[in-house]
């Protein structure tokens, strides 16, 4: 039985480290159904969605790795074993990962900020969608969410964005990040008049 909204919202926490069961068949129809139904100004349908799952996740560890020698090369910087198995490997860390972009929509009248907020907004579906179907997930970014070998390995063009590496699976959340404040106060208040 899925959690009603208000549960899912309060109940998604960051999980570091998922396993299987990973959301797949009906119940990642649900997660994309529920992503692409996020609010977008003008109808402009910029955000894509890119599944990594099985041999074709084990194989964007090399594109990551790739992608970080590159980062190395441009900086002039020696790479560092230990970081360049992390990049091999970070995929690792769930068992199926979608990846959210925003890919840039011709426009008089949306800018891509919108657009970009759109993206995001529709990742967020995705996160609550993934809760309220009993999945733990996270969102993570980071130095490969920018860099233009990952992009283009995920068919986006330089101005596109990679919005988040929306990690899926099951297990428990990182208790640090849950402990966080969660509450409003202090970031409200009523506008009056003066
Ligand atoms: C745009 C965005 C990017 C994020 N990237 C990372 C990341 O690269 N690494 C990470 O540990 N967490 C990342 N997070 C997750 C946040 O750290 C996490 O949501 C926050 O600590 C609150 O914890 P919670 O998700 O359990 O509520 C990202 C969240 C957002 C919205």
């Amino acid at each position: 039985m899925p959690l009603d909204a208000l549960d899912a919202i309060h109940g998604r926490r960051s999980v570091g480290r998922l396993d299987e069961p990973a959301p797949r068949g009906d119940d990642l129809d649900a997660i994309l159904a529920a992503a692409a139904a996020a609010p977008d100004h003008g109808e402009l349908r910029p955000f894509r969605f890119v599944v990594l799952d099985g041999d074709a996740k084990d194989a964007f560890g090399a594109v990551l790795e790739r992608a970080y020698l590159l980062r190395c090369e441009r900086a002039g910087t020696e790479p560092d074993p230990a970081a360049r198995e992390k990049e091999r490997t970070k995929l690792d860390r769930a068992p199926l990962v979608l990846v959210v972009a925003a890919v840039r929509q011709p426009s008089e009248k949306i800018p891509w900020e919108e657009q970009l907020a759109a993206s995001a907004a529709a990742a967020q579906n995705a996160l609550i969608a993934a809760t309220a179907l009993g999945y733990g997930s996270m969102w993570r970014t980071g130095d490969v969410a920018r860099d233009p070998v990952v992009k283009a390995a995920l068919g986006l063009g330089e101005d596109d964005a990679v919005v988040g590496f929306l990690y899926l699976g099951t297990g428990e959340p990182i208790a640090a990040k849950a402990a966080r404040p969660r509450s409003p106060d202090g970031l409200v208040r009523f506008w009056q008049p003066t």
